[in-house]
């Protein structure tokens, strides 16, 4: 399919986690086939102008992570605009604009979901940073702040008029943070009131046939998945086979292991032993998806050398089996509670 002048290889999207879909987990991804586009986490367009670590880490990219767009929020439209200026000098192919984020720290100034609030503004807002850049800018954001102000459709339109190269829309409400369900209906809306420019549905999308539901229920040109990425990083490779026509594969153990040695591995190449550190979070993960035995998964959580690492992996691949694997469905924690709080 294509997004402005991007061609993009499959209509099956990795949506951004912030904190877990960094370079290598992007990169461990697109290694096992079927990936269209992915999107760095979001990045504060003030702190990527100043050149912070931290925001330039986020962007840390590669050749073979392609095709990539990056996300940047504020709620003030002249950094919004310098700072796609700054991805364009720095060869960047694509900028998204975050729409839907529901915190508060990012709300408070204006800027993620806090933008659909007023429609005027946020049409200004693509406008001014499509006309500075001619990579493609592309908007990702929720359905509208509450069940009484859907403003999706309408602002997809208006970000169509002035330029914008898709949409990608999680079909919550800010209110509804991660709760509830995901409303196809209001994607299906959305889809309908564009003219030519893609539509990626997103939410919920863990399975194979919950994307094809999403497609057939909205009409949706592509499907963007975010935590069931995490639950089967070869959800692209199986979605892809499927639209070959081919029956989906489900990898073996040691492909599964492999997996893991691959996502530290590429950590390491940015982070050196700091990923010994990062690569923490994802012990309770792998250890349910791996069926990897308890002392084992813990000793993912406390490695600090890579000798360690080598010594657990080689264990986790002698006992592979010892404990059943499950669904690690809560390790990809979302803000609870009141979301005034977030
Ligand atoms: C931990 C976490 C971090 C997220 N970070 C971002 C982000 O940086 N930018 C963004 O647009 N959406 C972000 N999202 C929202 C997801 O991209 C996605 O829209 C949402 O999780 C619904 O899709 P899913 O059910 O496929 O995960 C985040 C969600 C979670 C749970």
């Amino acid at each position: 399919m294509i997004i402005g002048i991007r061609q993009i290889p499959s209509r099956y999207f990795l949506s951004p986690l912030a904190g877990y879909t960094h370079l290598a987990f992007r990169m461990a991804i697109r290694e096992l086939g079927g990936l269209g586009l992915a999107t760095t986490d979001l990045v504060q367009a003030s702190m990527l102008l100043a050149e912070k670590p931290k925001s330039l880490e986020l962007v840390a990219t590669h050749t073979d992570d392609r095709p990539l767009s990056v996300q940047i929020f504020s709620g003030h439209r002249d950094q919004l605009v310098k700072a796609a200026r700054w991805l364009e000098e720095h060869e960047y192919q694509g900028v998204d604009i975050n729409m839907g984020c529901p915190m508060a720290k990012v709300n408070g100034q204006g800027g993620g979901a806090r933008l659909m609030c007023d429609t005027q503004n946020a049409q200004a807002t693509v406008a001014a940073v499509v006309e500075e850049v001619s990579i493609p800018v592309t908007v990702k954001m929720r359905l509208g702040w509450d069940d009484e102000h859907i403003t999706a459709p309408e602002l997809a339109r208006s970000f169509e008029q002035v330029g914008a190269a898709a949409i990608t829309l999680h079909g919550r409400t800010r209110q509804q943070g991660f709760h509830g369900t995901v409303n196809l209906d209001g994607i299906r809306q959305t889809v309908e009131a564009v003219d030519r420019i893609p539509v990626i549905g997103n939410g919920d999308v863990r399975s194979i046939e919950d994307a094809q539901h999403m497609q057939a229920l909205t009409g949706c040109d592509a499907v963007a998945i975010g935590r069931g990425a995490m639950l089967d990083p070869w959800i692209f490779h199986k979605l892809s086979q499927v639209a070959r026509g081919e029956s989906p594969t489900d990898p073996t153990p040691t492909e599964q292991i492999d997996f893991l040695v691959r996502h530290f591995t590429l950590m390491t190449r940015q982070h050196a032993e700091y990923s010994c550190m990062l690569f923490r979070k994802f012990a309770g993960w792998y250890g349910a998806r791996l069926g990897i035995p308890e002392d084992l998964e813990d000793g993912l959580r406390r490695f600090t050398t890579f000798d360690e690492f080598d010594a657990i992996v080689e264990a986790i691949r002698q006992r592979h089996g010892e404990r059943e694997t499950s669904i690690p469905t809560a390790l990809v924690k979302v803000p609870n509670g009141p979301n005034e709080r977030w």
